[in-house]
């Protein structure tokens, strides 16, 4: 069953609480962290992830756009992260970094940016929890969903079948009914959206389009 993680990026921030009752049919709550050095935009930190987890029950699914993610693991897993993902370029010892993030208890994820190859997380997929596909170049939420990715998804999906491991493969960046589609053929078992499920007159409606 896919499962659907709305990104709150695109929520009306100032009203959280309202806008995490609109989707209660939602499986996680994405939350997508940025510090202006990996990524141009700068988002929230861990003082949002403690506040999100007080108003919800749903795990938290942190998305780290950060340099040095390791500096902050910790602070992110207490604030209530379920969830953390880190992307290779932003970190000297990918690995290590995963291990940590398993051993305080939360489950590890690993992304690839459009222009990453897939062989870059072949070496830590007996370690990972779930691998994401970005479907657009991270930093922005809005962006168009980069088609040429698909191929990287379908691969994705096949290595972490092989990897004898449950190992969910998400795809974040540009979702909607019809490239949540096509990335759910290509084999994706989480789908991020955040402007079209929180845009949506009826987000609940939105969420229900994307399982298919
Ligand atoms: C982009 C973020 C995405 C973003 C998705 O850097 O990782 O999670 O919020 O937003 P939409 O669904 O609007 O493309
Ligand atoms: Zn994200």
């Amino acid at each position: 069953m896919m499962k659907i993680a709305p990104s709150i990026l695109a929520a009306y921030i100032a009203n959280l609480a309202a806008e995490i009752d609109r989707i209660p049919s939602a499986d996680y709550i994405h939350v997508d962290v940025m510090d202006g050095n990996y990524v141009p935009n700068i988002t929230f930190g861990q003082d949002m992830v403690r506040k999100l987890s007080q108003l919800t029950n749903k795990p938290l699914d942190v998305h780290l756009m950060i340099m040095s993610p390791e500096l902050h693991l910790e602070e992110f897993i207490n604030a209530g992260s379920s969830i953390v993902t880190i992307h290779p370029d932003s970190t000297r010892h990918l690995h290590r970094h995963l291990m940590q993030i398993k051993q305080l208890g939360a489950k590890a994820g690993v992304a690839l940016n459009p222009a990453d190859p897939v062989c870059l997380i072949e070496n830590v997929l007996d370690v990972v929890d779930q691998v994401l596909v970005m479907t657009v170049n991270p930093g922005y939420g809005g962006q168009a969903f980069i088609e040429g990715q698909l191929a990287k998804i379908a691969e994705v999906s096949e290595l972490a079948a092989s990897s004898g491991r449950p190992i969910d493969v998400q795809v974040d960046g540009g979702i909607n009914a019809e490239t949540g589609a096509k990335a759910r053929r290509a084999g994706a078992r989480v789908l991020v959206a955040g402007t079209y499920i929180f845009s949506a007159a009826d987000p609940e409606e939105a969420i229900r389009s994307l399982r298919g």
